[in-house]
């Protein structure tokens, strides 16, 4: 067995370690439900839908960015991070929301985008008005451009989104921006910028955040002494501590004063990492002294696969047990195609050089819905998140996996929002497809988001996704996440688990501490689990991700087997 839970964390106050196996449920504001009807998802219809959040038993909710924010970035280009978007709401909003997710049990976790800033950003509009050389504009990145009067970028460096990733300004000087050029880099050497942050991460610790979720923490800090490397050159680099941009080691210097600041509330306030680093470099970020939690995005970013689950499930426990901290397992969120559609696509060529989370060529091609098969992407998802939802650690759910919702592939050009959109010309259609606003009702306008229409146009087939149709169905995805998110607070003890082998490479089987077992089919043909399994009394099949009978798994399926008592 790994032994992942160092004695001290085992021993510690339960109050401060409510995270390690906690349900974390995504909520993307702009698109949960919208109370006020300007098509936009506000914190007033958070409130109004804290009995659904209850009832799904989810032990706290990640709010992406509610702050005040032009939406260059779908809210991740911030311009005031002490505040709430008008158009979602008040201070008091996020105060009586709180209050009523806290009341039912329900903790909170905010995101903070310490990276960039937005355009709007007071900081940065004070940078453009004070000009070159001038104590504004060292809180970002501004440098000089090259060849004739400067006209050319300092460097030939290309942004995450697509195109450059240097802006001129109008007195001829350059931003670096590693996103879109509304989201200027911060300059995290500046004394200012760490002491501001320490002022939001306080700011909302004393408001009764729980914690926080933090926007690419592997890009703050920055080396760009010069001569600055090509784009080329920058390819070389490894990415081993060092690197210009990427993963520095001394980003942790940032996170071992935030950990002070966490440490110093009662329950500690916890964090966790949205860091893209590899594997072996994920438990910097996610030790006890740094962040206390990192992503792992290991089996959002893998096919359907037994022998990749199973790696990937046995390399993380290790890398948890390495840090300290409890492992993380994630399959949708706003930056990637639902896991239902992912699954429900053929395999991407073995030459395709795009990336699976992205839905590969699928979405290259425009999401051709004829290469769809939902049914089996959506059994393929159940059994997916029941697996997810067996192992030790936390599991990171999206708002709208749980009613096993699809991408929307069709969007008009004209009413995309996603920069990735815009800076590639077309050539990746982006992340608004996941980001539609959820429908509530089979009918209505907007199915029942909010009173009016939606901010992104929701397809006719979002009605017999409805969490109304859902709920009236014991056999809907909706109920069975409800019954496992009920059924997991038994099944989680320690953070272990062991495998059982099963003589098929394409099933999984894992006992936990307390008896209780998990098992995948990822195949097409059903696993028998041996007359004498369950007629022994070694336990009895609580659940299953789509039917079967008491002695079989069926193809694409995942039950929980819990001890006989
Ligand atoms: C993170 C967010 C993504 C955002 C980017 C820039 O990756 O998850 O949505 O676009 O950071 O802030």
């Amino acid at each position: 067995m790994t032994e992942v839970l160092p004695a001290e964390t085992r021993e510690a106050d339960p109050a401060a370690v409510w995270w390690r196996q906690a349900v974390v449920y995504q909520i993307y504001p702009r698109s949960f439900a919208d109370a006020n009807g300007d098509g936009l998802g506000d914190l007033p219809g958070i409130l109004t839908r804290v009995d659904y959040l209850a009832e799904l038993g989810v032990d706290a909710v990640w709010l992406s960015p509610f702050y005040p924010s032009a939406l260059a970035d779908g809210g991740y280009d911030v311009a005031d991070y002490r505040d709430v978007d008008p158009r979602l709401g008040t201070l008091d909003d996020f105060d009586a929301m709180v209050a009523a997710l806290h009341a039912r049990g329900i903790k909170v976790v905010v995101d903070i985008v310490p990276n960039h800033t937005s355009d709007l950003h007071e900081w940065f509009q004070e940078a453009l008005a004070a000009g070159r050389g001038s104590a504004a504009r060292e809180r970002y990145i501004f440098r000089e451009g090259t060849g004739p009067d400067g006209a050319e970028p300092p460097t030939d460096w290309l942004s995450v989104f697509g195109g450059p990733a240097w802006h001129r300004v109008e007195d001829g000087q350059w931003y670096f921006h590693n996103f879109a050029k509304e989201q200027p880099d911060l300059n995290w050497d500046n004394p200012e910028v760490r002491q501001d942050f320490l002022t939001t991460l306080r700011f909302w610790s004393d408001r009764g955040v729980d914690g926080f979720r933090i926007d690419v923490a592997h890009m703050l800090t920055k080396d760009l002494t010069e001569p600055l490397p090509s784009r080329e050159e920058l390819t070389r680099i490894p990415i081993d501590g060092n690197h210009p941009l990427i993963d520095r080691d001394d980003v942790h210097e940032i996170y071992a004063e935030w950990r002070q600041l966490f440490n110093s509330y009662d329950p500690p306030r916890t964090a966790v990492a949205e860091a893209w680093v590899a594997s072996d470099r994920v438990p910097r970020y996610a030790s006890p002294e740094s962040l206390g939690q990192s992503f792992n995005f290991d089996l959002l970013e893998a096919d359907f696969d037994a022998p990749s689950f199973r790696r990937i499930v046995t390399d993380n426990l290790a890398l948890a047990a390495q840090s300290g901290s409890s492992s993380t397992w994630v399959l949708s969120n706003h930056d990637v195609v639902r896991h239902a559609t992912r699954y429900g696509l053929p395999p991407a060529p073995a030459d395709s050089t795009a990336p699976a989370r992205h839905g590969g060529e699928w979405l290259l091609g425009g999401g051709d819905e004829a290469l769809l098969d939902r049914e089996r992407g959506a059994r393929r998802a159940r059994a997916a998140t029941l697996f997810l939802l067996g192992l030790p650690g936390s599991a990171y759910l999206y708002q709208g996996e749980e009613l096993g919702l699809h991408e929307v592939a069709d969007i008009p050009e004209e009413e995309r929002q996603d920069p990735t959109f815009f800076r590639t010309g077309g050539a990746e259609i982006g992340r608004d497809g996941c980001r539609v606003p959820l429908p509530w009702t089979a009918s209505g306008p907007s199915f029942g988001f909010g009173p009016e229409g939606a901010h992104l146009p929701q397809p006719g087939w979002f009605a017999q996704y409805a969490v109304e149709s859902q709920e009236a169905d014991a056999a809907s995805t909706l109920s069975l996440y409800r019954r496992a998110l009920g059924l997991r607070h038994d099944l989680q003890s320690g953070e272990q688990l062991d495998w059982i082998e099963t003589g098929r490479d394409d099933v999984l089987r894992f006992r936990r501490p307390n008896g209780w077992q998990v098992v995948t089919n990822f195949g097409t043909e059903p696993y028998e689990l041996g007359p004498s399994e369950l007629a022994s009394g070694d336990g009895e099949v609580v659940l299953s991700s789509d039917g079967g009978t008491a002695g079989s798994v069926p193809a694409e399926t995942t039950i929980w087997i819990a001890p006989a008592r």
